[in-house]
């Protein structure tokens, strides 16, 4: 029997071209750069053996149960998986699909771009020369923290933490502390020089002048960036996020920002996507906030999308998926 697949949004094509190749599939397809519409998407799930979908969507008990039992596989064309319940894709035995690996440097590479550019104030000195705000060359002018001999803060020291430090140890950043849930291995802490320490995390936030969140979101990292964090760092710390807005309570980070408890944030992520224009932490100079464009690269999305399209087959199939989420 052929395999009825969904697939939620236009992604490149190369993925589109697997699945067709693979003969096997019947492909509705959402071709479209905005997302579906959740009533459309519970209609059109109904009896797809496959569905190919996006961070956009919510995989939960409803969805699953709108597609039937006969769903053999949940493949998303993202690493994270937060949207995707996969205790409620367990119960009915689907595995679900993930895309690590292939945007590790992308994110990693956006990370620094946004870290620099929040520390240099980049977005706010550039706008400056278009407003006629550039007067001179002023010595006490859009100066931020330094970057050299600083102490960097990693949350979460997995593919993309290990690669941001990577990235940013060039600069001269003087130590690196990271805090997880386990000490890594040595081998894993001296892929960067100086050499990863592992701390807890209220040392990690007293201690580090960057601190950079690269961790899953959840229920233990909901909401971590919350104001008692946000108090044990320093006053000229810069805060980084591009793992999930959820992992940070924004009320707490705009007050933070606000009141100079901290120096300045930089946001590829927020809740919700896309941020409101009214949103409050819009109107702060030192939050520099991004479309949510970590993995943005072009081979990139593609490779992503491919390895999606991969686990979907897989899935398909009955076989172990390339790359299968698990908690
Ligand atoms: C992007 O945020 C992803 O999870 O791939
Ligand atoms: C800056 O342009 C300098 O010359 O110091």
């Amino acid at each position: 029997r052929r395999h009825k697949i969904l697939v939620t949004r236009r992604v490149p094509q190369a993925a589109i071209e697997i699945l067709k190749d693979s003969k096997s599939c019947d492909l509705d397809h959402w071709d479209s750069d905005d997302p579906i519409p959740r009533g459309e998407l519970l209609n059109r799930v109904s009896g797809v053996d496959g569905l190919y979908c996006l961070l956009t969507e919510k995989i939960d008990a409803e969805l699953l149960d709108a597609a039937g039992p006969q769903l053999k596989i949940v493949s998303t064309m993202s690493v994270g998986f937060d949207h995707v319940s996969l205790p409620e894709a367990a119960k009915r035995g689907i595995p679900v699909g993930h895309t690590p690996g292939v945007l590790t440097d992308a994110t990693a590479t956006l990370t620094v771009a946004l870290l620099l550019a929040t520390q240099r104030r980049l977005i706010e000195a550039a706008a400056e020369v278009k407003n006629g705000g550039w007067g001179t060359w002023k010595p006490l002018w859009m100066c931020g923290p330094t970057l050299m001999g600083s102490t960097v803060g990693i949350v979460g020291f997995g593919r993309i933490g290990v690669a941001v430090a990577q990235r940013l140890a060039p600069f001269g950043v003087a130590r690196f502390l990271y805090a997880d849930v386990e000490k890594k291995p040595e081998n894993v802490e001296k892929m960067v020089t100086p050499k990863a320490e592992h701390v807890d995390m209220e040392t990690l936030f007293k201690e580090s002048d960057f601190v950079t969140a690269h961790t899953a979101l959840t229920q233990e990292t909901a909401g971590m960036f919350n104001k008692d964090a946000f108090s044990k760092m320093k006053n000229n710390a810069v805060f980084v996020n591009t793992s999930r807005g959820g992992v940070v309570n924004q009320d707490d980070l705009y007050e933070a920002l606000k009141t100079g408890q901290i120096w300045g944030a930089g946001l590829d992520v927020t809740v919700p996507e896309p941020l409101p224009l009214d949103h409050p932490l819009l109107t702060l100079k030192n939050c520099v906030v991004l479309p949510h464009i970590g993995s943005a690269e072009e081979s990139t999305r593609e490779a992503m999308a491919v390895l999606a399209a991969k686990n979907l087959l897989a899935g398909l199939a009955g076989e172990n998926l390339p790359a299968q989420a698990k908690l």
